[in-house]
Formats: C-alpha cells, sequence, structure tokens
C-alpha cells in the first residue's frame, strides 16, 4: 500500500523513544548465549529484532514473550549452540545475520543464512573474511552475498584485525567469535564505531578491553570467557526519535518531549550536526539503562542553516543521513556530506535513494561517490513527489517526514518495512499531529 504524508501545521507532544534496534539485537544473542536466565525490558519488538530472536531460538536458546517489550530468555550457555534444522531467516537485518556468523563461527555446527532481496545483496565479505581467519568455512552465493552456509570451528583462533570500514556490524561479529577462540582477538577501530557491544557484554560478565589510541579505538576480549544471565532495559533509540526530532523542527509550530533516549557519543552524530545547523534541541537527565545514559529530549521549531557536516561525526550518525538530508533541504544555504561511502551498502543504496526523495520533491542535491550535497531551500520544500522506497525503512520514513512540512503532500510506494525498526511510527506520528493516510496504488 502506498501512503501519503499530507503537511500539517503544528507538531505537538509527548512520548517515549521506542527500544533501540542494535542494543535489542544485542540483548537477545548475548542472553541467548549466556548460563541461566535473562528478563530483557523495553525490548524494541520490529521484524529485524524478531528475526534475531528466532535465529537464537533455532540455535537451541529458550525465547519467550511475557509482556508489552518483556523476553525471557533461557540461555544455551556451556551446552552451545545447536545446528538448526532450517535455514535461520534473517529478513531485512544486516545487524541480526552479522552477529550471529560471529556467534555460530565458535560452533561446531553448519547453518544456512538466508534473508530478503534487499540483504540478499549486501556484503557478507566483511565479517566471512576474518572469520575464515578464526577458522569459519564458508560457502556463500556469488559475491559473497546470500544465502550462504557456514560451519564453524570450535575452539576458533584470535585474531587481530583491523576492519577496512568502520563497522559496528564488523565488529560485533568478531568480538561474539573472539568469546569462543583461543588468545586474545584484537579489533582496532581507526574512527570509534557505536560500542553497544562492548557495553552489554561487560553487563553480561564479559571481561572487554577498550583503549583509546589517538581519534580511535582498540578492542579486546579473550576467548573462554562465559557469560551470565542479566535483567536488561532497553534504551530509547536515537535513530528513530531522529524522525521526530525532524518533524518538530521543520513544523511552524513544532514542540515535542521524547522520554528516555539514549545518549551515546556514538550515537549522536545527528543531534550534533543539527545543534550546528541551528536547531533547537534540549535534553535533560532520565537515569540508565543496559550502560547507557538516558536522556529527555525536547525540540521546537528551528530556522536551519546549512552545515559542512564533519568526516569525524559520520560513524555516530549512519543510520541518520536520509532524515538530515530532509532538514538540509528545509534549512538556508549548502549542505556536504562526505566520508559516508557505506551510505552506498546499507538497506537500499542510501545516497542514490537520498537524492531521488530529495529531487522528486523539488529539492536541488548533487551526487558525489561518498556523500551528496543539498542546496537548501529556505523554507518549505515544493513536495508533491512520489518516492521510490527500494524497500528501505529509513527512506520512508524519511519521505513521509518530509511530507508533514513541504508545500505539497508526498507520497510513498510502499511502508511495509518501517516496521523493521520502527513498528509504532504510524501511531507516534500520528499522536504528534502528523496526516498520515493510506491508498492503493
Ligand atoms: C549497526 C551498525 C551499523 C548501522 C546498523 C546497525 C549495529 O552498520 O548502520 O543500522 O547495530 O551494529 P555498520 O556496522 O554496517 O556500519
Amino acid at each position: 500500500m502506498r501512503w501519503t504524508s499530507t503537511p500539517v501545521t503544528e507538531i505537538k507532544g509527548s512520548l517515549r523513544a521506542p527500544g533501540d534496534k542494535s542494543c535489542s539485537h544485542r540483548a537477545l544473542i548475548l542472553a541467548g548465549l549466556a548460563d541461566g536466565r535473562s528478563e530483557i525490558s523495553g525490548l524494541l519488538e520490529g521484524d529485524d529484532v524478531k528475526k534475531t530472536g528466532d535465529a537464537m531460538a533455532a540455535l537451541g536458546a529458550g525465547i519467550e514473550q511475557t509482556g508489552a517489550g518483556k523476553w525471557l530468555v533461557s540461555g544455551v550457555g556451556r551446552a552451545g549452540l545447536q545446528a538448526p534444522v532450517r535455514p535461520l531467516d534473517f529478513g531485512n537485518s544486516g545487524t541480526g545475520s552479522r552477529l550471529i556468523m560471529g556467534v555460530i563461527a565458535g560452533h561446531s555446527i553448519t547453518a544456512t543464512l538466508i534473508g530478503d532481496t534487499s540483504l540478499s545483496s549486501r556484503p557478507m565479505a566483511r565479517v566471512m573474511r576474518p572469520l575464515e581467519k578464526m577458522g569459519a568455512r564458508f560457502e556463500a552465493s556469488s559475491g559473497d552475498r546470500l544465502p550462504l552456509q557456514e560451519t564453524g570451528r570450535d575452539p576458533l583462533e584470535a585474531i587481530h584485525y583491523s576492519p577496512p570500514q568502520a563497522s559496528a556490524q564488523v565488529k560485533s561479529c568478531l568480538l561474539l567469535a573472539g568469546l569462543r577462540a583461543q588468545g586474545i582477538t584484537t579489533v582496532y577501530e581507526p574512527r570509534p564505531t557505536r560500542d553497544h557491544s562492548e557495553r552489554m557484554l561487560s553487563g553480561f560478565g564479559a571481561d572487554v578491553r577498550v583503549k583509546r589510541d589517538g581519534a580511535g579505538n582498540v578492542v579486546s576480549i579473550a576467548g573462554g570467557q562465559r557469560l551470565t544471565g542479566q535483567r536488561t532495559e532497553v534504551p530509547g533509540d536515537p535513530s528513530s526519535v531522529a524522525f521526530l526530532a525532524t518533524a518538530a523542527m521543520l513544523s511552524p509550530r513544532g514542540g515535542i518531549v521524547v522520554e528516555g533516549t539514549m545518549s551515546n557519543a556514538t550515537r549522536d552524530g545527528f543531534f550534533r550536526a543539527v545543534e550546528m545547523m541551528g536547531g533547537c534541541v534540549g535534553a535533560e537527565d532520565a537515569g540508565t539503562a543496559a550502560g547507557e545514559r538516558l536522556i529527555d529530549m525536547s525540540f521546537e521549531t528551528s530556522a536551519l542553516n546549512g552545515i559542512n557536516v564533519p568526516e569525524a561525526l559520520v560513524p555516530a550518525m549512519i543510520d541518520e543521513f536520509p532524515i538530515l538530508a530532509v532538514l538540509a533541504a528545509f534549512a538556508s544555504g549548502e549542505t556536504r556530506i562526505s566520508g559516508a561511502e557505506e551510505l552506498r551498502v546499507k538497506e537500499s543504496d542510501r545516497i542514490s535513494a537520498t537524492i531521488n526523495m530529495l529531487r522528486a520533491n523539488g529539492v536541488d542535491v548533487e551526487e558525489q561517490a561518498d556523500g551528496f550535497i543539498v542546496q537548501g531551500c529556505g523554507g518549505p520544500v515544493p513536495g508533491g513527489g512520489f518516492i521510490e522506497t527500494h524497500h528501505d525503512h529509513r527512506i520512508a520514513m524519511s519521505a513521509l517526514v518530509m511530507g508533514t512540512a513541504s508545500q505539497k503532500p508526498v507520497t510513498i510506494d510502499d511502508a511495509s518495512m518501517i516496521a523493521t525498526s520502527y513498528p509504532a511510527f504510524f501511531r507516534d506520528m500520528q499522536m504528534i499531529g502528523a496526516n498520515l493516510s493510506e491508498s492503493a496504488p
């Protein structure tokens, strides 16, 4: 079904941030590996995270829902994983598939991994190559893609590895494999990426060492460590909050409060860029969850200016470029994004999908190999566009947010993928005043 976002003059309200997708995957995986039982609350019940839960269950963990966002997990512990009888289906999820490839690698089992069209076109060599060095074996589809078959080895050999791309998925995959390797596995990161695996592994009782190295990090984990079941609360997702924040800042009468957002320097690049653009953002301490700081955030109507997004911010806002492009389109002056070539291999080619989204709505934008340059309209963009989302949830949500403040409505070809990361998106957007309606093609 198509969805249309019709411009509104007010975005107001107070709501709670949905559970963080990255932390939800990790909570299910670590709880599924641990000795004993874990209680998880605030889990994001998006399609991606559910696939990770299904995969951990197929590998032998007990995964049971006990309430809204509440899950009870019995970890496999000392027994280790069992070989799955059917292929593990990761749907649209790069994170679930790549992290669980690290988990399977250290067990003497064989598993087949499959995914949807988008996931089956994404590169897996980035995790296969280092895992092969550690002792795992793969038979993959051409171009090192899914479907693939993985055979693990117990124990693996530890490695010292510097991923060619800044990727938390690669780092996390190797830390999970490193848990079952002989020796100390070390990942060198020239630019630090999201550190939820490090924090959550520590929370489950593992000793993970992180050393600063210039602008980067050296992360290491000794093999043979055991995890212990925990009670964990998933913090709110700053990547999902970015959509609500943008709707409020672009609205003629905008003012929202979002409670319980995770505040983490490896994830807050979008909010730092927004402040550089002149966005009205407030934050108040709101405690902690899963070893992460929480804040209640507020956003108000903002007069924004274009900026050169510092390349150092890119890893901390890697998922926020489509929605930042929407802000840039309404801002005065030019916004330049570079050093973001990883966007080419996300759920879609997000550089080209973002450019098409802006152009279809009358915005002038120039493509670069590693980013794009947006000429801001200095106010509401023309709108009126029909957007192909390319099965990409973040393109779909960005386009609908754009329509809340553009001159004419914005329509998307399909909204089903939004459920992968933000199943309550429509409820939350409508609660703060967006006008979203469904129509047949
Ligand atoms: C994620 C890491 C990032 C991000 C993805 C979630 C994670 O991917 O884009 O949405 O949870 O580790 P990369 O590791 O490919 O940068």
